[in-house]
């Protein structure tokens, strides 16, 4: 496993700005990082145009003293590439290295990430940046990780971009009969006759292409790739040991495959910000924290991944800025590290007085030290020092979520037959179903294997290849237990519906055949027979084989299926065909949990207390448990509290408090 240089135990800190202030702020930064404990910051992010103050001319020198005054405190440094906001005359320079967007409009510097990653001379001065970086710190002491650009995730429509996505289609499809086929260019009269007639899925009359739209965000991600590997190796080149990594954004705009990335990183790190200020925000960390868990697995410096970034006191909702309350960073962070992050790392260390960001909130706030930000961050300094034992626990789970980027892409076409319905969303729906029973799980990819689950989720899987459709059988042939929902295995690979009926791929293991979608309005709820309500989507669920579980109570499809159920070789399959709301989701994950034999990771936690176990391969288990609830609570579990160093049984947690019990 390749893991920062020097690091034992768990990673604190985060992004430290030095370029943003003047030198003697630097020194007391690293006094108050002493102070709280922080082992390891990001450097030098943003900062292009202080070390390449014109082309080809560096000024190295302010970071040599930063670099240097970090190491004197015994801090280490994740150093980062600044190629995420390149200087102004770089922009002014190459004017064609400037992004596109679909409209045709060109943008202009003045924020950040303001590039297309295809343009020649943006790559050739990235590269250039990158290496003189690594040349000049290969050797620093203070070098622990290289961070690589910051959050990949743009797009461009220039000429550079379009010229790439038409090699990239070259190399998937070989030659345009097999391009035509695949996109269903018969239709609207779209067939291609020369490769160069091909755009990327630019602003059209009316609705585009849906094919060419899932081929583009796959080429994204590819492309984006592409452009970190350079620096990545270059890196490598000039620093064998010290590890290399990016950090990964999470957002439905972003064309980037991280499955597929994190075999290529050293470590997995992922910036996470919740965007629901209410009980969302502990469900949206815990799902965060399991999507990085599945990626790291891929990583090569697996199974650990890392917090990259998130706010320390602050929930950003659409037009507003919620404070957390005292006690919710300890949880967040604890519920990141609970499920394998090696630290806890926030955006930023030290508040910008100005900028676009000056009221984002940070490790040390803009009151100073003497604030209640600042005293938190201390605790939470030396709450992860007594945690540092716990880096050698992994997570293990017998149920499995399939999430899948395609699926996503895919579904995010304006020709769908509801804009209401969305994979994330749906993936979210079931976890939050399985996280609100107490159930864990991991978070995988199609390609992922399954055979040690008992139970494995299909949220709204749209897109199956005959391949992982003969897969799903094997495994339920052979004992496994699989909940399927409404939308999955309709489409193939390339995104054209599967012909005889819905769903698909999946209607033998099912047992049923749906041969119509009744897409409802977002206000429109239909009872079940369970109680339980569904929204959004309904289908007229016909029997195959299949039993029904639940059935619709009103409505079209009153008396039909709802929720079915198959025996299919030893295993059983589940349809469930509407969106179920919460209670009933849970409720119905429950027992398919409980007929599938899972159990929840600690039986005894109350709602609203969350549990989550890491185990030592010498036999030694972790068991976190976070109260999310305003009131005190008991559990009858025993163990060595590592929170407060005593053996308790049972255990109580405080409102909104937490335990890390090591159980033997
Ligand atoms: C992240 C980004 C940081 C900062 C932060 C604010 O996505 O990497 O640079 O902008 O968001 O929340």
């Amino acid at each position: 496993m390749r893991w920062p240089k020097g690091l034992d135990g768990l990673c604190y800190g985060g992004d430290h700005n030095p370029e943003q202030w003047p030198p003697e702020v630097w020194t007391e930064d690293v006094a108050l990082m002493r102070r709280a404990r922080v082992n390891l910051v990001t450097v030098g992010v943003f900062a292009w145009s202080r070390l390449e103050p014109q082309p080809g001319r560096y000024d190295f020198d302010w970071l040599d003293r930063v670099l240097d005054l970090l190491h004197t405190g015994g801090i280490r440094v994740a150093l980062a590439t600044p190629t995420a906001s390149p200087p102004p005359w770089f922009s002014l320079r190459h004017p064609d290295a400037l992004p596109v967007t679909a409209d045709g409009v060109r943008l202009q510097h003045g924020s950040r990430d303001t590039y297309c990653v295809s343009a020649p001379a943006y790559r050739r001065a990235a590269g250039e940046i990158t290496a003189a970086l690594a040349a000049r710190y290969a050797d620093h002491p203070a070098l622990a990780l290289w961070h690589v650009h910051n959050e990949y995730g743009t797009t461009c429509h220039c000429d550079h971009a379009t010229e790439a996505f038409r090699r990239w289609l070259r190399t998937r499809y070989g030659g345009l009969d097999a391009l035509n086929d695949a996109w269903t260019t018969s239709f609207w009269s779209q067939h291609y006759s020369d490769w160069a007639q091909i755009r990327t899925p630019v602003a059209t009359r009316y609705l585009g292409n849906p094919a060419q739209l899932l081929d583009f965000r796959r080429f994204g991600s590819d492309e984006l790739l592409g452009a970190y590997l350079a620096q990545r190796d270059l890196l490598r080149a000039a620093t064998p040991d010290v590890p290399v990594t990016t950090n990964f954004v999470l957002g439905g705009w972003v064309p980037v495959d991280h499955a597929r990335w994190s075999t290529e990183l050293d470590l997995v790190a992922i910036d996470h910000y919740p965007t629901e200020a209410g009980p969302g925000a502990e469900e949206q960390t815990a799902f965060a924290a399991d999507l990085a868990r599945g990626w790291a697995r891929h990583s090569p410096g697996g199974p650990g991944w890392l917090l990259m970034e998130t706010a320390p006191n602050l929930i950003l909702t659409p037009g507003r800025m919620h404070g957390k309350e005292p006690g919710r960073l300890l949880r967040h962070s604890l519920s990141y590290v609970a499920r394998g992050s090696r630290g806890a790392m926030f955006f930023q260390w030290r508040a910008s007085r100005g900028g676009a960001e000056l009221f984002h909130s940070a490790l040390l706030p803009h009151a100073g030290p003497r604030s209640r930000g600042f005293r938190e961050t201390v605790e939470l300094g030396e709450t992860l020092d007594r945690l540092a034992e716990v880096d050698v626990g992994t997570v293990s789970t017998s149920v499995a979520v399939v999430r899948d980027a395609g699926s996503w892409w895919a579904l995010q076409a304006s020709v769908l037959p509801s804009a209401e319905v969305d994979h994330a969303d749906e993936v979210a729906a079931v976890y939050r179903a399985l996280w609100r029973a107490g159930l864990g799980c991991d978070v995988v990819e199609p390609g992922d294997d399954l055979s040690g689950y008992a139970l494995v989720v299909l949220p709204m899987l749209y897109l199956v290849d005959d391949g992982y459709a003969a897969r799903l059988r094997d495994y339920l042939a052979s004992g496994g237990h699989l909940l399927v929902s409404y939308l999955s295995g309709v489409a193939d690979e390339y995104g054209r519906i599967r012909l005889g009926g819905h769903p698909g791929a999946l209607r033998d293991l099912l047992g049923i055949r749906v041969d119509e979608f009744q897409p409802l309005d977002p206000a429109t709820r239909l009872s079940l027979s369970d109680g339980g309500t569904g929204r959004l989507w309904s289908e007229p669920v016909e029997l195959a084989g299949a039993t029904a579980v639940t059935t619709y109570t009103d409505g079209r499809l009153a008396g039909g299926p709802a929720v079915t159920r198959h025996a299919y070789g030893a295993g059983v399959a589940w349809y469930v065909s509407t969106r179920l709301d919460d209670d009933t989701y849970r409720r119905l994950a429950a027992d398919v949990a409980r007929a599938a034999g899972v159990t929840p990771t600690c039986p005894v936690a109350p709602d609203g207390v969350e549990a989550v176990r890491r185990r030592s391969a010498d036999g030694r288990s972790w068991l976190f448990l976070l109260n999310h609830t305003d009131t005190a609570q008991t559990l009858p579990v025993a163990g060595l509290d590592l929170l407060t160093g005593g053996y308790v049984d049972p255990v109580t947690l405080p409102a909104g408090g937490c335990a890390v019990l090591r159980q033997s």
